[in-house]
């Protein structure tokens, strides 16, 4: 098929609850297809420290249901260099692989991109990432299982903000996206998403304080979205303290609990549904392409348009926010 007999799989950068989901449904789809597997440990940096493993159907046994990854993850520098990919592509043709999938977000899919150029090697990417932060994709694996965590770290928040009468500043990741803030905050009825699509129009902390909220509620929960820019929730809590000291401030940074967890059941579907996808991609002779999912349909995305192609935050939902925490 296309002269591809062996694929390999890797999953590299930050880890996403579902990754596991995605490797077990390429792995087992390939070999029903009647390709070999090789499974390559630590991303990119497995590559080039020759640690590639043969994968069988059992390899993935009873992981659809496992945060973070069996094959590990890595951010690697030395993928950076042309060296380096030199030494990949030496290792992954001396283990027979012909193509490759790998799972990750943006930074993994721009160093796929580059890979698949340098060296003429077939690769499909698979949107792994809690960013959600990818063109050509209305969801990425591992972001719905981020969203639902945040959810309940809020609801839990809740409590103690409402029975002391505080303002909170919740910081959650996203990268330079918005996407878990904005959509956090209407999942868990927040008072207001800061977020970094949104910092160059409007002074969001001074919007909120001069909207009144106080008017209507005793405490308020706000989700701020990682910003080394700002400071992030920190920043805005140093603000409050300065320009509005009439309101007790508390600040929680939810960091990596977000990546972890079992994967939600919709983050399982469409890892499985998309790693599929990757191999009936490799077979139809397409490469250099994302597994995307566009109003429920499989679609194949060009690495250009899914890295570095911040799919935009909707405007209507900034509003939804507004109107809900009334
Ligand atoms: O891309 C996933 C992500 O969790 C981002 O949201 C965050 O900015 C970054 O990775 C953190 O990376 P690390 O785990 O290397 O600290």
């Amino acid at each position: 098929m296309n002269g591809i007999k062996c694929i390999g799989i890797l999953t590299s950068g930050g880890d996403a609850p579902g990754m596991n989901a995605a490797i077990r449904a390429v792995t087992r789809t390939a070999i029903s297809r009647g390709f070999a597997v090789k499974g390559i440990m630590r991303g990119y940096k497995g590559l080039i420290t020759n640690e590639i493993i043969e994968f069988r159907s059992q390899s993935v046994s009873n992981i659809i249901q496992q945060g973070g990854t069996i094959l590990k993850t890595a951010r690697c520098k030395e993928f950076e260099t042309p060296e380096g990919r030199r030494i990949a592509y030496d290792h992954m043709k001396a283990a027979g692989i012909d193509a490759l999938v790998v799972i990750g977000g943006d930074g993994t899919l721009t160093g796929a991109s580059i890979f698949a150029a340098e060296h003429d090697v077939p690769v499909v990417g698979l949107p792994g990432t809690i960013d959600n932060d990818l063109g050509g994709t209305d969801s990425t694996i591992g972001y719905d299982t981020a969203l639902n965590t945040i959810t309940q770290a809020v609801d839990k928040l809740r409590d103690t903000a409402s029975s002391h009468e505080r303002l909170f500043f919740v910081e959650v990741m996203g990268n330079t996206a918005g996407y878990l803030a904005l959509n956090g905050a209407i999942a868990a009825g927040s008072e207001a998403a800061i977020i970094p699509e949104m910092e160059t129009e409007v002074d969001q902390l001074g919007e909120l304080i001069n909207r009144g909220f106080r008017k209507s509620k005793n405490s308020a929960i706000v989700l701020v979205a990682e910003n080394p820019a700002t400071g992030g929730a920190m920043g805005l809590a140093e603000r409050v303290k300065k320009e509005f000291p009439q309101y007790e401030a508390r600040v929680t940074i939810l960091g990596h609990l977000q990546r972890g967890g079992s994967p939600t059941a919709m983050d399982r579907i469409l890892a499985s549904r998309m790693g599929e996808a990757a191999i009936e991609a490799l077979v139809e002779g397409q490469r250099n392409v994302m597994i995307g999912i566009q109003n429920g349909a499989i679609a194949y995305v060009p690495f250009q348009k899914a890295i570095r192609h911040n799919k935009g935050i909707d405007r209507s939902d900034i509003e939804l926010v507004k109107i809900l925490s009334m």
